[in-house]
């Protein structure tokens, strides 16, 4: 287990200066039948998170791994597992998740009765806290809690599936957050899920993402290592809003 390399510290990036972007290849698109050769790929890459996609069949039309894959990815992972838990109630599983081994943990502001008390229950775990919206919900309705958050993931997608096609009005909904978080929480990080590649990310970065996920442009690349290279070397340096 090399579990112990892997602290928050490896994740708070400091908003002070420039914003660097952080790439998170999603395992949804690896190959589960050579986990640990994909998982060591990705620690030997330019990636800075695994982003691990938690799909309960219910919250979400499909059903994609639970706790012995994650877990299976963990003992090999060497960089912060970056959990987003498409599933419904997830306050059962919380402390689930974090044991087996989330550093960052975003649920569905759609299946949060008490999205409150779910921020800081996954606070009190001492992991960073993500509100992931789809593409329908808009922006606003995180007013109220969006002093309280880590980070905000905004699906480019509807949830449940690699592959995607992009959704164009994800850029409106960036610079909508990053006006509604400014003076409020200047630390939040903003991360974008589903259709990423080499043909949005400079504008996604521009709008004001810090957070990249990418899974079939990765995993269906020839050579996902440097794909992780090149989204990590797409040039921005600061962020205009
Ligand atoms: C979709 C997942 C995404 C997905 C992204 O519900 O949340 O993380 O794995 O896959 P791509 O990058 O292929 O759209
Ligand atoms: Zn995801």
């Amino acid at each position: 287990m090399i579990q112990n390399l892997v602290s928050l510290d490896l994740i708070k990036i400091d908003m002070n200066t420039t914003r660097p972007h952080l790439i998170a290849p999603s395992m949804l698109a690896a190959d589960f039948a050579h986990i640990q050769h994909d998982v060591e790929l990705v620690n030997a890459s330019q990636a800075d998170w695994f982003h691990i996609d938690i799909m309960d069949g219910l919250f979400v039309p499909n059903i994609s791994f639970g706790f012995p894959v994650m877990k299976a990815i963990h003992q090999y992972a060497n960089k912060p597992l970056d959990v987003h838990l498409m599933i419904e109630n997830p306050d059962r599983y919380l402390a689930e998740f974090k044991a087996a081994g989330a550093s960052v943990i975003t649920v569905h502001y759609e299946a949060c009765t008490h999205l409150h008390r779910t921020i800081a229950a996954i606070k009190e775990l001492g992991c960073l806290a993500g509100v992931a919206l789809n593409p329908h919900t808009p922006v606003h309705l995180l007013k109220d809690i969006i002093a309280d958050l880590d980070m905000v993931l905004i699906m480019s997608v509807n949830p449940g599936f690699g592959g995607q096609t992009f959704i164009e009005n994800t850029y409106t909904k960036i610079r909508d957050l990053r006006m509604l978080s400014k003076g409020v929480n200047d630390d939040l990080l903003l991360e974008i899920d589903g259709g990423v590649s080499l043909s949005n990310a400079a504008g996604l970065l521009e709008a004001g993402a810090d957070v990249l996920v990418a899974g079939s442009f990765v995993f269906n690349s020839a050579n996902p290592t440097e794909t992780i290279q090149a989204l990590k070397a797409v040039d921005i340096n600061v962020h205009t809003l």
